[in-house]
């Protein structure tokens, strides 16, 4: 059954049942995706509290109405106007829940940014985020996708969240199994999709805690700086310098992360590929399969710095697309199929987006 569309609202403040709600009508969507895209949300609510999630779901036009969940917009690329209601969360506050033996939890609003939580935690004296430092978005956002980088991913510092259901309105407490974590992937992103809003994450911080050093741009640190034993803060401003010297500043040039996922192929085709290509880059999985680098893919296909209209592919990682000023969403879906096509014609691979495209 399709959902009936939303009337467009002129009043700033929309009176809900049990209270007032902060609506826009024909918002911009440009300052609140990463990539800097141009669209219209028909009627866009900023979502600050639990309550405002049940105002919506108690609402008689918007609770019937398809909803589109927008955090810090840094894992969407926009293709046209958004017709369904855009909540854009924006929950705040965190905190430490409980100082265990054998771990801190602390907890944050979906809407608070990823990197200042983390940047927070490591002042706080609560180390175990440091590898995800920088990553753009919000704290909301990182379990959808399951944020990780150099060696950690959320799903290793998950304790649990709350989430609103927006079809009884009622708020419900999930864990790590109930979220259905996978690389890049969860249930918000498979069956829960559009079906209830994050509020708040508790991240559980392991005691005592135990630096990550294992990706290969961390032990070159290691070398180069001769700290074989680094704190927390170190490793924090570490990953940040990795990161700045090859990922574009979102705030500076457009951009959602890593367009596409790492492949995974049976060892027998990584074998069929390294044949042809010695040089792949790719990572043997425990399960006999093996990770291949997009990056390195995409690199080998001579897309480094290629455009299409606005959009373009960074030039210092070849997984990064980028607006370069002015790209619509569209030229950047344009350039993603035609970088899917080439890598599928040398490698016979399928390159998977990471980001959701509406
Ligand atoms: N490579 C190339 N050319 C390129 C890009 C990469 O040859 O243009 C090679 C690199 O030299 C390296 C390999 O590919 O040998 C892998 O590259 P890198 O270590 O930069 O990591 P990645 O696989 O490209 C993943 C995540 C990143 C995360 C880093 C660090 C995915 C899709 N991406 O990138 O996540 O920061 O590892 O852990 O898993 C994100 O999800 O938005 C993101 C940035």
């Amino acid at each position: 059954m399709r959902s009936p569309p939303t009337q467009p609202l002129d009043a700033a403040q929309v009176r809900a049942a049990n209270g007032t709600l902060h609506v826009e009508s024909r918002a911009s969507l440009r300052p609140f995706n990463t990539f800097g895209l141009p669209a219209l949300a028909q009627t866009l609510v900023h979502v600050k509290s639990e309550a405002d999630v049940r105002r919506v779901v108690d609402h008689p036009t918007f609770g019937r109405a398809s909803k589109f969940i927008l955090g810090g917009g840094s894992n969407v690329v926009l293709t046209r106007d958004v017709a369904a209601l855009v909540l854009k969360v924006e929950i705040m506050g965190r905190r430490l829940v409980e100082e265990r033996a054998d771990a801190w939890i602390v907890e944050a609003g979906a809407g608070e940014n990823w990197h200042e939580f983390v940047a927070w935690t490591i002042e706080q004296g609560w180390p175990g985020l440091e590898n995800l430092a920088l990553i753009p978005g919000t704290v909301g956002a990182a379990p959808v996708q399951n944020i990780g980088a150099y060696g950690v991913e959320l799903r290793d510092r998950f304790e649990s969240l709350d989430a609103v259901d927006l079809v009884t309105g009622r708020s419900v407490a999930l864990d790590a199994a109930a979220c259905r974590f996978g690389y890049r992937d969860s249930a918000f992103k498979q069956h829960l999709a559009g079906k209830s809003v994050i509020t708040r994450v508790r991240i559980r911080l392991p005691r005592p805690w135990r630096p990550v050093l294992g990706y290969l741009e961390l032990e070159r640190k290691v070398a180069e700086t001769g700290m074989a034993d680094p704190d927390a803060r170190t490793i924090f401003d570490w990953v940040c310098a990795i990161r700045r010297a090859k990922l574009p500043d979102p705030a500076r040039i457009g951009n959602a992360g890593s367009f596409f996922k790492n492949p995974v192929v049976s060892a027998e085709q990584c074998r069929d590929i390294i044949g042809r290509d010695p040089e792949i880059v790719h990572y043997p999985l425990p399960d006999g399969t093996v990770k291949l680098a997009a990056g390195w893919l995409i690199d080998a296909c001579g897309w480094k710095g290629k455009t299409v209209g606005g959009a373009g592919v960074y030039e210092k990682q070849a997984l990064v697309l980028v607006n370069r000023g002015g790209a619509h969403g569209s030229e950047v879906v344009t350039l993603a199929r035609a970088i899917q096509e080439s890598v599928y014609g040398r490698f016979g691979i399928r390159l998977e987006p990471e980001p959701v495209i509406v």
